[in-house]
């Protein structure tokens, strides 16, 4: 059997590295890029896996990324897409910046690696994208989030159509709270993440693994009738609302 290459970007962090130690325990040879270079090395040398860097929101950068791994592995199987950021603020205070910020990591950085991604998977390959609970449940100050995060869920959906009589599945994951670097300044916030957590029926936050896990199955032959489909990873919380910030920070305000 020809040996599992798969790519995790933004795979020195959170979800990602998850992913990267879960791929790396399944027997596959697993590359991790990141821009940032220093934590991806790190990491790769942990393992004995590879690192390489990458600007999910520079084109030449992530069509280097493909053609580097492509060409020393002799194909790829699975690219992995967990870049992400977030900039919150209500939508009368966000700074275009901010939102533009967010839209070209979240959204244009998935669309890049869709492009690029596709032409080089060996037949049966896959990409998942790293959407979120916020492509499909609103919360206060996370206009640009959500909004980029429903633009993942949609263009899911169109690379699972225009990819899938080339033998190329496409799936998105929707992880609900899961406590890392990216929702560090949220957890701060006090009562933020017991009001997640109240309304999840399952009854506590996500953890890297549970959605590495998911990227998992999804990735494998296993899930190979699976394409253009967003699966939720919440604990149930899109059965329900998502936590207003602004309200958190307005009560700890008032102290
Ligand atoms: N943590 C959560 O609660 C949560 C919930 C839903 C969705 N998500 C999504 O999951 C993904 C992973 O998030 P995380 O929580 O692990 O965050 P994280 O901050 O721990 O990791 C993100 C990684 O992406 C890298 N990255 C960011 N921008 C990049 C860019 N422009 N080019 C290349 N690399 C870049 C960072 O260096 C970092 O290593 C993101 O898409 C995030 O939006 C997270």
């Amino acid at each position: 059997m020809t040996q599992r290459v798969s790519i995790v970007i933004g795979g020195a962090s959170g979800i990602g590295l998850a992913t990267v130690r879960r791929l790396h325990a399944d027997g596959e040879t697993v590359v991790i890029a990141d821009r940032n270079e220093e934590g991806a090395r790190k990491y790769a040398a942990e393992l004995g896996a590879e690192a390489l860097p990458v600007e999910v929101t520079d084109e030449a950068s992530v069509s280097a990324l493909i053609t580097t791994v492509s060409e020393r592995h002799g194909g790829i199987d699975t690219v992995v897409d967990c870049a992400g950021i977030s900039r919150p603020g209500a939508l009368t205070d966000l700074a275009a910046e901010d939102w533009r910020a967010t839209v070209d990591v979240c959204l244009t950085g998935a669309f890049l690696v869709v492009k690029h991604a596709a032409p080089a998977l060996r037949p049966g390959g896959s990409i998942v994208l790293i959407a979120s609970l916020n492509a499909t449940q609103p919360g206060v100050a996370m206009g640009a989030y959500c909004a980029a995060k429903a633009g993942v869920a949609m263009l899911t959906e169109v690379a699972a159509l225009e990819l899938g009589p080339r033998g190329i599945r496409v799936n998105a994951i929707s992880p609900g709270f899961v406590p890392t670097p990216l929702t560090e300044g949220a957890a701060l916030v006090p009562g933020l993440v017991e009001d997640f957590v109240a309304n999840t029926p399952l009854g506590r936050a996500g953890s890297p693994e549970d959605i590495a896990a998911a990227v998992a199955f999804v990735a494998s032959p296993a899930a190979g009738w699976m394409t253009g489909s967003n699966i939720a990873l919440d604990g149930g919380a899109h059965t329900q609302r998502y936590p207003d910030v602004l309200q958190h920070i307005a009560a700890l305000a008032e102290g």
